[in-house]
């Protein structure tokens, strides 16, 4: 049974798409219809979501919780998504968290159902709560940062890529804004690395990539999208390796290796190759960053653990 949302009545009647403010920031978007409401035992308090996505993020109170835990819903529908495409990839997501109990991947709690406005059903996904910062906020006014203050959360990313991979799910969308460092404390007293957003999760080499997706369709974040995928190629885990490859640029460098505000763009920036990398950074953080993202170098990581053992030993 796909549980009753009970919509503020004020919410609601303020609603008219002509006053929907896109430029409005995301966080407390006060014309959100399901803002206050109710999902199941899930208080909708605060929107959380700062850059447009598929799905709507909430700060929610879990009433059926002894402690009336915090958690975050993420409801399949927005002002500006096409509906049925963001259940499509809430759906996936919660396949894909389904699966997948690693620390450093985000812990799902429920995955579930509601009643649109629409009166269509719609998956949301109850996850807990991490206090803490994305890698982009962390790092604000901070990069370049130096390869051993960052090189440990790449590790911790490893982790939780190899957890996904070995599932037979790639990520899809590696990029700063999907990690948060959470404010749990580790042994080593760093903040917990913990991934999130598997909305564009991929499986690869199943049918179930290719029947489920439009061939159309590329899913992701451009800057950090391998050549192949921009291009209507297959998604595999080595496209998940470019991207790591991307984010490791952005924060040893402070810059994108490649820039470009559509499909085209980007990929001819790709194709004109890496630029030169600082002489300040060793032979072996060069190496790392030319295997994982140069079109040019053939001996690609294999996996997951040979890209976290060149980290490791990068000095
Ligand atoms: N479980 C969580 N705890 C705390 N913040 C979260 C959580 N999940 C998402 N967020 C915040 O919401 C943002 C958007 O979430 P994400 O799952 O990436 O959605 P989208 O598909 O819209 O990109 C994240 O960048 C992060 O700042
Ligand atoms: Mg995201």
């Amino acid at each position: 049974m796909a549980p009753e949302l009970i919509i503020r009545p004020s919410a609601l009647a303020r609603r008219s798409p002509a006053s929907l403010d896109i430029t409005a920031p995301y966080r407390k978007q006060p014309l959100d219809p399901f803002l206050g409401g109710k999902l199941g035992r899930y208080v909708l308090e605060e929107r959380i979501q700062q850059e447009a996505g598929t799905s709507s993020l909430y700060l929610a109170q879990d009433t059926g919780h002894s402690s009336n835990r915090r958690v975050v819903v993420k409801l399949a529908f927005n002002e500006h998504t096409d509906p049925a495409r963001a259940n499509m990839l809430l759906t996936r997501e919660g396949a894909a968290l389904e699966q997948i109990a690693h620390t450093n991947v985000i812990n799902m709690l429920h995955h579930g159902m509601f009643r649109g406005p629409d009166s269509m059903i719609y998956d949301y996904l109850v996850l807990e709560h991490l206090p803490g910062q994305t890698l982009t906020e962390a790092f604000r006014h901070r990069a370049p940062v130096d390869w051993r203050e960052i090189r440990p959360y790449f590790i911790d990313l490893c982790n939780a890529l190899e957890a996904a991979h070995k599932l037979g799910i790639a990520h899809g969308d590696i990029k700063p804004q999907n990690i948060i460092l959470s404010d749990l404390p580790t042994l080593d007293k760093r903040p917990l690395l913990v991934l999130l957003d598997f909305g564009c999760a991929r499986f690869p080499n199943t049918s179930l990539d290719d029947m489920l997706l439009p061939r159309s369709l590329v899913l992701g974040t451009f800057p950090f999208l391998l050549m192949d995928v921009l291009m209507g190629g297959p998604y595999s885990y080595s496209a998940d390796l470019h991207s790591f490859g991307v984010l490791i640029h952005l924060f040893v460098t402070g810059k994108l290796p490649f820039q470009g505000n559509g499909i085209a763009e980007l990929a001819r920036s790709q194709s004109l190759g890496l630029g030169a990398l600082p002489e300040s950074f060793s032979a072996d953080v060069r190496e790392i960053i030319i295997r994982l993202i140069s079109a040019e170098r053939q001996d690609k990581f294999h996996d997951v653990a040979e890209l976290r053992d060149a980290i490791v030993r990068a000095a």
